[in-house]
């Protein structure tokens, strides 16, 4: 040390410095020493914790509290347990396809449910015709009553082998509706023309001799394949056979059908005969359709001895089914909702989830189990593990076609 020559020397140095008491003073009566006590235990507290896994969690983003050089192997392995890199097998990235050639369908979201019309599931009306014309007008005046939403259904119609102006009296029918302003008019229309070659005539006694059966049923079925296979899109939830032929129908039969959540369902079709009987006009109800019946003993008996290719028809004398007639049974009195199991369906009015006829079950144009189109298309139905229903006391009004039931 320098010392500046005698201005300073150790006696005034020594005179400056505080009294040994008042360096005690300072050590007891201040905090100092309490200071001193905190910091160290302080001190040893964080070197005690550091080095612990969960100082190390704690702070892992920011890199491990020691250099790698300094860290022991424990203490590696300890830090890269913390870093364990997620991995990704057989990863495909999404792909892009702007090709406009490429179309994509998902039926997944198609479903047919008692919650159509909150669901908003559509509706595919299906009709054949075969000199129709002077139905037409009456089938349009049922359609345009239906109360199902009429944007969530479409319509569609086969016209083949007609000599009468069908084709032009149903297209003007349906330019008529489709023009209206107001709800009547269907989210879409489509005339489907094919014709087949004519088997045998349309008249009552031509259509209805039991050698005319099989021929015409086959037809019948193909006409109604064609039809469905060109109309059915991925949009439809249901398919609703309707004839041209029906003379009077519940407006809200679309939605009672559906409530019954049956794959296949048909009602019982009766018709309106009036007759005067002692000078007063009398309303005969009449049972129609005979081809809505449950398989009997004798029918199986019966077809088990029949060729592959012979197609039965109900009610002649040729062949004895003994099956039971849903036409038989019932009465519009009566509860509408009552259902009966079915093994053969009439085709008047069918409602069908859509998906049934996706999974292949259509109307067979040859035998299927010694039976054709709608009969076919009931068996088949069956065979496949759908569930096939009539309900006897929900009438459709069939017009009268002034025949008997075949021979029965
Ligand atoms: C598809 O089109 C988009 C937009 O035009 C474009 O960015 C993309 O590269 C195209 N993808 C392929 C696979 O061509």
């Amino acid at each position: 040390m320098l010392l500046p020559k005698g201005g300073v020397n150790w006696k005034s140095a020594k005179a400056r410095l505080p009294p040994s008491r008042a360096v005690w003073y300072f050590l007891t009566r201040t905090r100092f020493l309490l200071f001193v006590a905190v910091a160290g235990i302080i001190i040893l507290l964080w070197r005690g914790l550091s080095g612990t896994a969960g100082e190390m969690q704690k702070f892992y983003c920011w890199g491990p509290a020691k250099s790698p050089m300094d860290m022991s192997a424990n203490e590696q392995a300890q830090w890269n347990s913390h870093l364990q890199t997620p991995v990704i097998f057989n990863h495909h990235a999404p792909v892009e396809i702007n090709s406009t050639t490429i179309q994509r369908v998902d039926l997944n979201p198609i479903v047919s449910t008692r919650k159509a019309l909150a669901n908003e599931e559509r509706v595919l009306i299906l009709t054949p015709l075969r000199d129709a014309s002077p139905y037409i007008e009456q089938h349009f005046d049922l359609l345009s009553g239906l109360t199902y939403p009429h944007h969530q259904i479409d319509l569609a119609f086969l016209v083949g082998d007609s000599t009468d102006d069908t084709l032009a009296v149903l297209a003007m029918e349906l330019e008529r509706v489709q023009t209206r302003t107001d709800q009547i008019p269907f989210n879409s229309a489509m005339i489907v023309e094919k014709d087949f070659g004519v088997i045998v005539g349309q008249s009552v006694e031509e259509r209805h001799g039991f050698a005319a059966q099989g021929p015409r049923r086959k037809a019948m079925g193909k006409a109604r394949n064609y039809l469905l296979s060109t109309a059915l899109k991925a949009e439809h939830s249901w398919v609703y056979w309707r004839d041209v032929d029906i003379k009077d129908s519940p407006s809200k039969i679309i939605e009672d059908f559906i409530a019954h959540d049956r794959d296949v369902l048909v009602p019982n079709v009766w018709f309106h005969r009036y007759k005067e009987e002692n000078g007063k006009l009398v309303d005969i109800e009449g049972r129609f359709d005979y081809n809505s019946w449950q398989e009997s003993e004798t029918g199986l008996k019966l077809a088990s001895t029949l060729d592959k290719d012979v197609v039965l028809a109900e009610g002649y004398k040729e062949y004895k089914t003994d099956r039971t007639y849903m036409a038989k049974m019932g009465d519009w009195r009566n509860n509408k909702d009552d259902e009966i199991p079915l093994d053969g369906i009439g085709g008047v009015n069918i409602l069908v989830k859509a998906d049934v006829h996706r999974s292949g079950i259509n109307f067979p144009c040859y035998a299927f189990e010694n039976q054709a189109e709608t009969e076919g298309f009931a068996k088949m139905a069956k065979r496949a593990g759908y569930g096939v229903y009539g309900l006897p006391n929900y009438v459709v009004w069939h017009i009268d076609t002034e025949e008997k039931p075949g021979n029965a």
